[in-house]
């Protein structure tokens, strides 16, 4: 490996990164930042104005915001695919990219200066692809979710052509033979949208960035997706396009990392000495992550739900969860009584500590990939109830392929969910699952050891980067 971020003339390597700006793309951007900068590496993160990160929580990276780059008009676009079409228009249409790399590369001609070695972008972002493109910067593409979905995305013209796609009332649970354990329904499918273009852009996005970068960075580990990685590789390597598994991010930069750094929201820790106080393994963590949103119905199930499981939980009940409500959501009448002593609700969990936590003995998640990761690496058995895009397959894995979760299906309904706790939380199947979960435990801990998979994987990564 290079030593201390340096290139073969011994000047600094500076790395640009440019996150997607919503949460779940926030966080593991922000955690590769980390990383590099720990390698010697001057690390400068673009960023726009909607959803900023905070340059005081992260002293060691220098931050240059991209004004106007969403527009009011995408950033007030109701679903996220939309914002993401929008954000790549206007940053083609401003420009502002292209002149923050540009001004980038000149102060790197100043004596002493790093020299800007590359352009690292969230997957979705084209425009800021072909703006470094149109100055000679190479790019590596950051894929916030599993090798899996990776894979999955690359697969839509075979799904199409072998059948699958468009999905119908009787093929839904079709296996997908060619991506096993996939089955139709865990397909994201662009026909059920509205838009269906829209749908279909925003699957090609990550397959032209990836075609068009010098490097594939994955948000995953070897101990957890050795065959799908290994078939990336196979496919990828041969097109020049290394790929570089190097998660789980949230634990590559600092051991200690409480997430509190890359949250965007203000995180409730008032939950952590609620949880000192119940037995361990005792408690459901409930939350469906920062963007998804459920329904006033299907809210008032879970929230029913969970309280004839008679189990203790922590529910994140976040601002904007549920449709059609912006401000504080109300609970339903009598749940608080129902539920005294027993269930907590916050706005926002510092979560990767509430799952570190030994009260915690299972986590009903949307299958967000950050948060299955967190899960995985705390050794954390879940309630997988994926709600869009990545999810259903994330969702699938871990039922059957990881077989750490109970896979929650069909309309939300308190009876079914009350089951499913008990599944999870006190039957022999949940204790299987529990077991297995730490074993895995054990194993993603060794990819993140000096000689480990992951920190070879960001040691080869710099020295790419050095060779760019
Ligand atoms: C989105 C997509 O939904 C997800 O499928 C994709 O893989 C990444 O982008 P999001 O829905 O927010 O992300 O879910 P997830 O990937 O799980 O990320 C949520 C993050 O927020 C996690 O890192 C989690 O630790 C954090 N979080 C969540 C908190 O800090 N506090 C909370 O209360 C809830």
């Amino acid at each position: 490996m290079a030593g201390a971020g340096g290139g073969a003339d011994g000047r600094r390597a500076r790395v640009a990164l440019f996150p997607l700006p919503f949460q779940g793309h926030i966080s593991p951007m922000l955690q590769l930042a980390g990383a590099l900068r720990a390698r010697g590496l001057a690390v400068t993160v673009l960023h726009t104005a909607f959803n900023a990160p905070d340059p005081a929580r992260h002293p060691g990276l220098a931050f240059v915001a991209v004004p106007d780059a969403i527009p009011e008009a995408a950033a007030a676009a109701t679903n996220g695919i939309a914002k993401i079409l929008a954000l790549n228009a206007a940053m083609e249409a401003s420009g502002r990219v292209r002149a923050a790399l540009a001004s980038l590369m000149a102060a790197a001609e100043g004596e002493g200066e790093p020299w800007l070695a590359c352009l690292v972008i969230d997957s979705t972002l084209t425009a800021a692809q072909k703006a470094a493109a149109g100055l000679g910067l190479p790019t590596l593409v950051l894929h916030t979710g599993s090798a899996a979905c990776f894979r999955l995305f690359r697969s839509y013209d075979m799904l199409h052509h072998k059948g699958y796609l468009p999905s119908t009332e009787s093929n839904l649970h079709m296996p997908i033979k060619e991506l096993p354990p996939l089955q139709v329904r865990d397909l994201f499918d662009p026909s059920k949208l509205p838009n269906k273009e829209i749908g279909q852009k925003i699957l090609n996005l990550a397959t032209e960035t990836t075609t068009n970068s010098s490097g594939a960075i994955l948000s995953t580990f070897e101990a957890l997706e050795p065959h799908e990685l290994g078939m990336i590789r196979d496919e990828l390597a041969p097109k020049g396009v290394p790929p570089f598994a190097v998660g789980p991010l949230h634990k590559l930069a600092t051991a200690a990392s409480r997430g509190a750094e890359t949250s965007l929201l203000d995180q409730d820790r008032s939950c952590v000495a609620w949880l000192d106080a119940r037995a361990p393994g005792s408690v459901l963590y409930v939350s469906f992550g920062s963007v998804a949103r459920v329904t006033q119905d299907e809210f008032v199930e879970v929230a029913w739900g969970l309280a004839g499981s008679g189990r203790p939980f922590l529910w994140v009940v976040r601002r904007g969860l549920v449709l059609g409500v912006e401000g504080k959501q109300e609970l339903p009448d009598g749940f608080g009584a129902a539920v005294e002593g027993r269930g907590k609700v916050v706005e926002w969990a510092p979560q990767q500590e509430v799952l570190a936590h030994p009260a915690v003995g299972g986590f009903w998640t949307h299958s967000g990939w950050n948060s299955t990761v967190e899960s995985v690496y705390e050794g954390v058995p879940m309630l997988s109830r994926p709600l869009f895009g990545d999810q259903l397959a994330t969702g699938r894995y871990v039922a059957d392929t990881w077989r750490l979760g109970v896979l929650l299906e069909g309309v939300l309904e308190r009876g079914e969910i009350e089951k499913a706790i008990r599944k999870l939380m006190e039957e022999d199947e949940g204790a299987a699952m529990r077991e297995r979960a730490k074993g895995l435990k054990e194993k993603v801990r060794t990819c993140l050891e000096s000689s480990g998979s992951s920190q070879q994987a960001v040691d080869k990564l710099v020295d790419h980067i050095l060779s760019l």
